[in-house]
């Protein structure tokens, strides 16, 4: 079966992590993120994959390549302009099937397809939603479903005096190639504010769902979603990895300090004696750990070095970056690729500094 994914907006909530790298391939654990939803797609029996792109496409392609090591043929469009998550889809239009899923790229789920597909055929739906519950629909598209499962309203990002359901679309569709009739081509249109709309009482239905999933686009979300796939909350192939002891050190990485489970240390990477690093940690390739650091709950990718005395919690720190002795990074916290922090500075409450930057010694304090 065909699948598209939508990965053609700009991620610009998760700046500056995609500053430097395209959405979908920002590496989410250890590997690009869009690959947890390639195995995901895999495993229900999905063999051919469309990916929609616009804001750097070829840095998705480089990454991606054909998809033969994701066990899937992988192919890429890209359009002109930005057309929106229905006109993507139209634009796509030569290239589908009768019958196909449509997914945004960008959750992190384990919903089970092979149930919503076959809902899907026995409805005689035009278009299936996957519907899950979030304590806070306000940022999702809210679903009203009738007894037999179709839509009764559909209203993207409600206003909060219009939420009485927690149901929202899970951005994962079964569609029939019909519903591309309603699509004019050539503009901007928006499969859930123009197309959703129509199809109410016209052979839309939903598929509720009570699997894990998470809409990857924050840095609250990303460290969400890091903690969640090293804890085993989604099925992913990390749990393999991890093993039992929820534990995984790659070839050639240095332990003279600790490694709490559960944590990912990537090959090369060293921690220095007296160092804490976990639980719920990921270190990249490469990454030094000095000496009596701590991280704790945190993401630190390829190459980064800290120094002496840090301490790393809920932050995230892209590669290459170099952090001073005693310095602090933490509550939300993101440093994109290549910054350079001094020594004695707290870095906090969500702050985001973009890459390339450099931050002398003492420089900050919240
Ligand atoms: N190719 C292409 N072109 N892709 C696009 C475009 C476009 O013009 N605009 C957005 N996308 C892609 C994004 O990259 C993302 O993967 C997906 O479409 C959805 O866009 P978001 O910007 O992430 O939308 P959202 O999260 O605010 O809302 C959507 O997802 C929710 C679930 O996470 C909606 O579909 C909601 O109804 C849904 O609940
Ligand atoms: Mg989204």
């Amino acid at each position: 079966m065909q699948a598209v994914i939508l990965v053609g907006g700009e991620g610009t909530r998760l700046r500056p992590l995609t500053s430097t790298v395209p959405k979908p391939v920002v590496p989410l654990v250890d590997r690009p993120f869009i690959s947890f939803m390639l195995e995901w797609l895999c495993e229900h029996g999905i063999d051919d994959v469309i990916m929609s792109c616009g804001f750097l496409a070829s840095g998705v392609h480089n990454v991606l390549g054909d998809g033969s090591a994701y066990g899937v043929k992988l192919r890429f469009v890209e359009e002109p302009d930005p057309r929106g998550t229905a006109g993507a889809l139209k634009f796509a239009e030569t290239m589908l099937d009768e019958r196909f899923l449509m997914l945004n790229g960008d959750v992190l789920t384990d919903i089970d397809l092979s149930s919503q597909i076959d809902q899907h055929e026995r409805s005689g739906a035009r278009a299936t939603l996957a519907l899950v519950p979030v304590e806070d629909p306000s940022a999702y598209g809210l679903v009203h479903l009738h007894d037999d499962h179709s839509v009764r309203d559909f209203v993207e990002k409600p206003s909060s005096d219009s939420i009485d359901t927690n149901l929202i679309s899970a951005g994962a569709y079964v569609l029939e190639r019909s519903v591309l009739e309603l699509i004019e081509p050539s503009r901007n249109v928006s499969i859930e504010r123009e197309i959703w709309p129509q199809l109410i009482g016209n052979g839309l239905y939903g598929f509720a769902s009570d699997s894990y999933w998470l809409d990857i686009g924050t840095p609250e979300r990303y460290l969400q979603a890091t903690f969640d796939i090293l804890e085993g909350n989604v099925q992913t192939s990390v749990r393999e990895r991890l093993g039992d002891s929820y534990l995984s050190v790659s070839d050639g990485a240095e332990i003279l300090g600790r490694a709490i489970p559960p944590a990912m240390i990537g090959s090369g990477a060293q921690i220095a004696e007296g160092a804490h690093v976990g639980s719920l940690v990921v270190l990249g390739q490469d990454v030094k750990v000095g000496p009596n650091a701590v991280v704790e709950r945190a993401v630190i990718l390829n190459g980064t070095e800290i120094a002496d005395g840090c301490v790393l919690r809920d932050c995230i720190v892209a590669g290459g970056c170099r952090i001073g002795k005693d310095t602090q990074v933490l509550d939300g916290a993101v440093l994109g690729e290549g910054v350079t922090v001094g020594a004695d500075n707290v870095i906090a409450g969500g702050a985001r500094i973009f890459p390339g930057v450099s931050l002398p010694d003492g420089a900050i304090k919240f």
